[in-house]
């Protein structure tokens, strides 16, 4: 049995602590405001465990950790690292604190990060060279280690060593806090826009440019503009018309209908859909669409009205492994009462 971190977001830690009681019914739940939850005798994480759709980010297998000072702090991850990392092989560090107000104990976490540096470039140069800052997805061979910071003095310490990132690619993130912040685009219709980008990133991959793509509920067109951007061609379907610019773009046809009844006349690249729907709505046209083979990756949001429904997102938990060979199925920072289901599908015929 084993203790895991799950950090959620502020106003989402009930339904996070529901859903791990759901997926691992023998744990015991403690939350540590404003957004950590921590499971006890929770079973191990595997690549075949549930994706935790209220945690923005996980620390699988921590352990409380006390150190009284900056330098303390630096000596100890010194220490578990250098007795844990795999010789030369790249690792990444997320220190993070989870205390106070706002800000409280980032700089703190800043300074154990440089004096961690500054101990290895003294004494460990070669682990400090295999410590990679980047925020692509993670490869086999990285390692993650994360320390959050419950107090000044006190924290959770997570080694989770090379190739359990990038086999829990489901549950845990590159980005540090699994925080995804993404810049705003004055020229996009709407804000929306921000989702699909989120997703991207989440997923590991960006629309490519010829991909084609279907746009359910595409008004006023942030979905569209995006994927236009990136090069691609896309039928939006939506029962009002796009923002007037985003409607005249040479690689975009307009489809005035209704986005559950649509099906393309032969399967594109991707689908998108936003459509404004009964969660269940949008699950069973996620699953019609992957059933038939009508697209091969795919964002789409589902949408809440209160808290009751989030039980029924479970369904796409063994769903969604069963046919992808990537795929995140999150809250993502962008939505509001929302989850994101986000995949890559297998080729027909592959195990
Ligand atoms: C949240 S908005 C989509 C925003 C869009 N993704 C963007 O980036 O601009 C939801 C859209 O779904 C559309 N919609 C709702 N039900 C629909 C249906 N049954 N068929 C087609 N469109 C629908 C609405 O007209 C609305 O434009």
């Amino acid at each position: 049995m084993a203790t895991h971190v799950f950090l959620g977001s502020p106003e989402a830690t009930e339904p996070l602590t529901h859903e791990l009681l759901r997926s691992f019914p023998r744990s015991r739940c403690e939350t540590h405001p404003p957004a950590l939850v921590i499971a006890q005798d929770a079973p191990p994480l595997l690549p075949t465990s549930p994706a935790v759709v209220f945690a923005r980010q996980i620390l699988p297998d921590a352990e409380p950790v006390a150190a009284a000072s900056i330098r303390l702090w630096a000596e100890l991850l010194a220490q578990r690292c250098l007795a844990a990392l795999p010789e030369g092989q790249p690792w990444r560090l997320h220190v993070f604190p989870h205390y106070g107000a706002a800000d409280a104990g980032r700089h703190r976490c800043e300074l154990i990060v440089a004096a961690l540096r500054e101990h290895l470039r003294q004494r460990h140069r070669r682990t400090l060279r295999a410590l990679d800052t980047a925020l692509t997805p993670f490869t086999p061979a990285h390692s993650l280690v994360q320390l959050a910071l419950t107090s000044p003095e006190t924290g959770f310490l997570s080694l989770a060593l090379a190739p359990t990132p990038s086999a829990l690619r489901h549950l845990v993130v590159p980005q540090p806090e699994g925080d995804v912040p993404i810049a705003s685009d004055k020229a996009a219709p709407s804000r929306a826009f921000a989702k699909l980008v989120e997703a991207e990133i989440r997923l590991g991959l960006r629309i490519p440019s010829d991909a084609t793509c279907v746009d359910l509920g595409a008004s006023p067109g942030s979905w569209s503009y995006t994927a236009l951007q990136r090069g691609a061609y896309v039928i939006a379907v939506d029962r009002s018309p796009l923002r007037p610019d985003v409607m005249q773009h040479p690689r975009l046809a307009f489809v005035e209908g209704d986005a559950f009844r649509f099906a393309p006349e032969a399967p594109v690249d991707w689908l998108l859909c936003d459509v404004i729907a009964a969660p269940e709505r949008s699950i069973d046209l996620l699953r019609r669409w992957i059933e038939q083979r009508l697209c091969a990756a795919f964002v789409v949001t589902i949408k809440f009205k209160g808290h009751a429904d989030y039980p029924i997102l479970d369904s796409l938990k063994s769903f969604l492994p069963a046919h992808c060979d990537a795929f995140v199925l999150t809250r993502l920072c962008a939505n509001r009462n929302e989850a994101c289901a986000a995949g890559i599908l297998r080729p027909a015929g592959a195990g």
